[in-house]
C-alpha cells in the first residue's frame, strides 16, 4: 500500500487525478500541517494560531469533500465499502467535537495543546485506517472513469471551502 500511496502521489496536481490520487495527496499536506503546529510549540502566538486556523480550515474542508465525494459514491457499492465509509464519516464527526472543544479553550491554555495531541493523533490513526482500508477498495468497485469524476468532485468542493 505505501507503494501505491508514492506511486499516485507522483500523479497529483493534474486534472485527470482519480479521488485516490487526490486524498492520498490531500492526507500528506494535512500531515504536513498537523506535524507544523506540533513541532512549532514555542512559536509566537500569532504565528500559532494562524497555523491552527489553516490547520482546522483544512481538516473540516477534507472531510467535507471526501463525504461528499468519495463516500456519498462507496455507500452505494459493496456492503464492506458501506461498512468503511461509515466509520470514517463517524471519525470525522469525532474530530469535530475534539475541534469544538478547543474553540471553547484559549490557545495559551496547557489543556489546549494536550487537546491539539490528541486530535493529531486521532487524525493520523484515521487517515492511515483510510489509506489501509477504504483507497485500496475503489478500484474494486468503482470505475476508473467515476474515480476520475470524484477526484474532480473532490477538488471542487475543497476549492468552495478554502478558496484553492
Ligand atoms: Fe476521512
Ligand atoms: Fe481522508
Amino acid at each position: 500500500m505505501a507503494t501505491n500511496t508514492m506511486e499516485r502521489q507522483s500523479a497529483s496536481g493534474k486534472k485527470s487525478d482519480t479521488i485516490v490520487d487526490v486524498i492520498a495527496a490531500e492526507h500528506n499536506r494535512l500531515r504536513a500541517l498537523f506535524d507544523r503546529l506540533h513541532a512549532e510549540k514555542d512559536a509566537d502566538k500569532k504565528a500559532r494560531n494562524d497555523l491552527w486556523a489553516k490547520a482546522k480550515q483544512e481538516l473540516l474542508a477534507h472531510h467535507e469533500a471526501e463525504e461528499e465525494s468519495l463516500f456519498n459514491a462507496l455507500v452505494q457499492t459493496s456492503k464492506d465499502a458501506r461498512h468503511e465509509s461509515l466509520h470514517a464519516i463517524s471519525e470525522h464527526g469525532e474530530h469535530k467535537k475534539v475541534i469544538e472543544q478547543m474553540e471553547a479553550m484559549s490557545p495559551d491554555d496547557e489543556d489546549w495543546d494536550e487537546k491539539f495531541e490528541e486530535l493529531r493523533h486521532d487524525v493520523f490513526h484515521h487517515l492511515e485506517e483510510e489509506e489501509e482500508d477504504v483507497l485500496p477498495l475503489v478500484s474494486d468497485v468503482l470505475s476508473d472513469d467515476k474515480a476520475r469524476e470524484l477526484g474532480a468532485k473532490y477538488r471542487e468542493i475543497h476549492k468552495e471551502e478554502t478558496g484553492d
